[in-house]
């Protein structure tokens, strides 16, 4: 595995030092709050075992899956629920971990659909953000770093379904046709 992906485009050593720098932030900004800690799995289970340990204040952990289906490197738009939390958030402050933001359409369906809730406050963390990319427009309080478009795996992110298990981020040079079918 890691002899394919020989040259990560964000190291472990990057890695770590980012997300100790947001988990810092978040610990500063939640300081006091009633912080519910929502990773949108599969793709953030990484960052979001990292990122918890990093913010050192009390919080909920709570965990939403969903999927976006799309051809090449797109989300259709078309996401789906596929687990929910296991408590409610109404008054609590409630912070979106996310693996990446291509179009925004996950991040802008989850905004959606958790607003109705009535958390008391609501934002998102994303590991990486492309902004290139975008097609709607979405508020990113933390983002850990943009990176230009290309398709990338590791530290939670896959094609299809594979590479999720890599220790730092590399892109994947295939061409830009993939099919992409993430969660
Ligand atoms: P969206 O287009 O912002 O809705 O992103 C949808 C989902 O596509 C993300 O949560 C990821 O799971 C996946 N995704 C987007 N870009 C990449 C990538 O470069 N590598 C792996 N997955 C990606
Ligand atoms: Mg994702």
């Amino acid at each position: 595995m890691e002899r394919i992906f020989g040259r990560p485009i964000v190291t472990q050593e990057q890695m770590r030092t980012r997300i100790r720098e947001l988990g810092r932030q978040i610990a500063s900004d939640y300081a006091g709050k009633d912080l519910v800690l929502v990773g949108v799995l599969k793709g953030a289970y990484a960052f979001y075992a990292d990122l918890a340990r990093a913010s050192r204040i009390p919080m909920r952990v709570e965990f939403i899956v969903v999927t976006s289906y799309g051809a090449g490197k797109k989300s259709s738009g078309k996401v789906k629920l596929v687990s929910d939390l296991t408590e409610p958030i109404a008054g609590k402050d409630v912070l979106l971990v996310e693996d990446i933001v291509d179009s925004g359409l996950t991040v802008q369906y989850l905004m959606k659909t958790l607003s109705r809730r009535k958390p008391r406050s609501l934002k998102v963390c994303t590991l990486l953000s492309k902004p290139d990319r975008r097609t709607v427009e979405v508020d990113l309080e933390y983002v850990g770093f943009k990176i230009p478009n290309k398709f990338v795996v590791g530290y939670g992110l896959d094609y299809r379904q594979e590479y999720r298990n890599l220790p730092y981020l590399a892109a994947l040079d295939q061409g830009d046709e993939q099919e992409q079918e993430s969660a």
